[in-house]
């Protein structure tokens, strides 16, 4: 069992994962969120994600399709042409390709040239979400999802509503962010926290491995903060709690929540009837090194009691995401200044150390695989 200590010293500074020369490399054998699916329409969706440009649009049947956003032609993206049947049509020369990239109608010719094809991602549609495979297609596998983190989102016993954000701040600040709880005790004060959680930063059970971290943080008897009292109408001291399960590479599901103080939460005793259940469904795709797509929904259980309680609380975190995209983007432009500027780290931090350790490990087991030369008969 490594001590907290051992943990911390393992961590590698921000710059170390910069790990490829000339730009950063993301894990790509997994899937992505690419857009939630009510954005996807048959009219073409453009997105930067992992530096590519793609495209998606739906073809007639509904299915989606992302292809690479850009013409082999002249490179203009395809993004500028229209959608005609289940093809995409250049809006320079009239290139047109169909959803696997492939290129059916070269303009004023008949032979259609042998390169003229895009390349073209695995996609699915998944509990309300449009999910890419940026790496190799044959690898894309629909098990690899993260289920777990987001199958609230159209389970019947459940209400959510969600966002997209874009962040001017690598995904990594927002992991950070993800797993650190002691920063609600000073950015989130007028929300979703309050002094109990730093009385409390360092009471934590953690559970990791090797693609998965929980953090577990009980706040026993204490103050409800604001939103929780704004959303759920406590009137006296709360058990809270606070669970962090993280996926790779970039997935976060927080089950929050509070009950009135004394009523068994702890033991397991929850009653959705009085208490406030919550997932909080984190989902980030990088788009460049330094900014990323933030696709995130509160979910509850406790809309039957109250059907105004999913927007109430969905206000309640959209304050505390403008919080935090303030704090991450300023800490952004200075590791801009200096990426390898230096990093220390606090007790605190132990759960986001091994949140990027998890990351940093199948980046590279990604980058061994493909370096293995293949075999002879492959
Ligand atoms: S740039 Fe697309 S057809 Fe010419
Ligand atoms: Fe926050």
């Amino acid at each position: 069992m490594q001590s907290e200590q051992d943990v911390i010293k393992q961590v590698a500074p921000y710059s170390a994962h910069r790990i490829v020369p000339g730009g950063e490399r993301f894990l790509k054998n997994c899937w992505y969120v690419a857009a939630w699916s009510n954005e996807i329409e048959r009219k073409p969706f453009p997105t930067t994600l992992l530096n590519e440009p793609v495209v998606l649009f739906r073809q007639e049947d509904g299915t989606p399709v992302a292809l690479e956003d850009r013409c082999p032609h002249r490179r203009v993206p395809l993004s500028a042409g229209t959608v005609t049947g289940d093809a995409i049509k250049c809006a320079y020369h009239g290139m047109t390709f169909n959803g696997k990239g492939s290129c059916i109608y070269a303009p004023a010719q008949e032979k259609i040239p042998a390169a003229a094809n895009i390349k073209s991602y695995p996609v699915v549609e998944r509990h309300t979400l449009v999910w890419i495979w940026m790496g190799d297609p044959a690898l894309a596998d629909e098990k690899a999802i993260p289920y777990d983190v987001v199958d609230t989102l159209d389970h019947p016993e459940w209400r959510h509503k969600g966002q997209r954000r874009h962040l001017k701040c690598s995904y990594r600040l927002l992991m950070d962010n993800l797993t650190d709880m002691l920063h609600l005790a000073y950015v989130h004060t007028s929300t979703i926290g309050n002094p109990a959680i730093e009385a409390n930063a360092n009471k934590m059970k953690l559970d990791r491995g090797d693609n998965f971290v929980r953090v577990e943080r009980w706040m026993v008897d204490q103050p409800p903060p604001p939103g929780f009292v704004a959303a759920a109408g406590f009137t006296g001291n709360v058990d809270r709690w606070h669970v962090s399960n993280y996926r790779p590479p970039s997935y976060f599901r927080l089950d929050l929540g509070a009950a009135p103080a004394g009523t068994g939460a702890p033991e397991g005793k929850i009653d959705p009837s009085k208490a406030l259940v919550r997932h909080n469904i984190n989902c980030i795709t990088p788009e460049t090194e330094t900014t990323c797509h933030y696709f995130w929904a509160e979910s509850n259980r406790n809309w039957q009691r109250d059907p105004s309680i999913t927007e109430k609380i969905y206000d309640v975190v959209l304050e505390a995401f403008e919080e935090d995209t303030e704090i991450l983007e300023l800490q952004q432009r200075t590791i801009n200044i200096n990426p390898n500027a230096r990093e220390v780290h606090l007790a605190v931090d132990a759960p986001g150390v091994q949140v990027r350790n998890i990351l940093r490990r199948r980046i590279e087991e990604e980058l061994a695989a493909e370096s293995r030369p293949q075999s002879a008969s492959t």
